[in-house]
């Protein structure tokens, strides 16, 4: 075992190649080429400005909703200026370092780093007893069986990476459905017109999370529960008909001045409730993105970039507020994908 490891002094010395003859850049010989260079690069800087003018126009001009590929033609053109830009900087940068800065070799001495020749047989003595004690090479079936479980380390983190919930494709519609009653979050009690004066918000769900089935049973449990509520949570205010200003085909989604949107914050998720009744302006805690309930729950404030998804509702037979369908817009943080999967939402209905 103590040819395992080869001592010091059987290793080859390397030469000390020394320093090749400088080679001069047809910069610094030839005035043209190195004008030709400067222009190369200032024409490099040049178009990453552009670049950088086009991010901004492109920023203003294009639709959010905007598709190209099925991504997100906003994403797509932002990245595109804005990484252009920055690769030509980076490579102008670099070519102006190489051809065009000063050229000068330097010389910087060093002494020798390596320990001391008995300090080295010291170690590969210790290191070569250590080998033969622990009989690793005798005992293969230890050896491959450790080899193996060290493999093995890597399965955990990649089972876990199912904890991070399921993907979002397909799992943005929620329970809501036509004619689902909408309940009081709290009590669970079905809500009336009349049990909301003007001014008032009130927390609520859908019925779904109270009902149970014939032996009793919650229809709704544990985790499909909790995602349930996570995505169906909904605030339902009351304002003064002639103060909302629906916008075309959503005229009858209220009921006298009620109306219902999703709490969940469209930014990245935060549940909204801090509502200001004279303005009808709902803020989200986490990042201050303000709504517009009165206006169709648009934006008028912070990063959310989509209005607050609305809830279509009606009144039932008994006079209790119902839902008209589901959401038909998508509830819940944007991503890019997202214009698609609307796309495929509004397919549906
Ligand atoms: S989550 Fe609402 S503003 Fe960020």
């Amino acid at each position: 075992m103590t040819d395992l490891i080869e001592s010091p002094d059987a290793s080859e010395p390397i030469k000390n190649p020394g320093l090749q003859e400088h080679q001069e850049r047809p910069q610094d010989v030839d005035p043209k080429a190195a004008s030709r260079t400067e222009r190369q690069i200032s024409g490099m800087f040049g178009l990453a400005t552009l670049l950088m003018l086009g991010f901004c126009v492109a920023y203003v001009t294009i639709d959010k909703d905007q598709t190209f590929l099925g991504w997100s033609a906003m994403n797509f053109t932002l990245g595109a200026t804005l990484g252009g830009a920055l690769l030509l900087m980076g490579v102008g940068i670099i070519q102006w370092a190489k051809k065009l800065m000063g050229d000068h070799e330097i010389i910087e001495m060093r002494h020798p780093v390596a320990s001391t020749t008995e300090d080295r047989e010291a170690v590969l003595k210790d290191l070569n007893q250590g080998i033969k004690e622990s009989a690793i090479g005798r005992r293969p079936l230890i050896r491959n069986s450790l080899l193996g479980a060290m493999g093995a380390l890597g399965l955990p983190a990649v089972i876990l990476l199912g904890d991070l919930g399921p993907l979002p494709h397909g799992q943005r519609n929620t329970v809501w459905k036509k004619g689902m009653r909408v309940v009081n979050d709290v009590s669970g009690t079905p809500i009336k017109p009349s049990d909301l004066e003007v001014g008032a918000l009130v927390n609520a769900e859908p019925a779904i999370m109270y009902e149970t089935d014939e032996h009793g049973e919650h229809v709704l449990h544990g985790k499909e529960l909790l995602q349930a509520k996570s995505k169906a949570a909904v605030i339902v205010v009351r304002m003064r008909p002639e103060d909302v200003t629906p916008s075309k085909g959503r005229e009858n989604w209220g009921i006298d001045g009620i109306l219902c949107y999703s709490k969940i914050c469209t930014h990245v998720g935060c549940p909204i409730s801090l509502y200001e009744q004279q303005t009808h302006h709902v803020l989200c805690p986490c990042h201050q993105s303000t709504f517009d309930l009165a206006d169709n729950g648009k934006v008028i404030f912070g990063p959310a970039h989509r209005a607050l998804p609305q809830l279509p509702l009606a009144v039932d037979s008994e006079g209790y507020l119902i839902a008209v369908s589901d959401f038909p817009h998508i509830v819940g943080p944007s991503y890019p994908e997202l214009a698609r999967d609307q796309k495929k939402l509004d397919k549906k209905s």
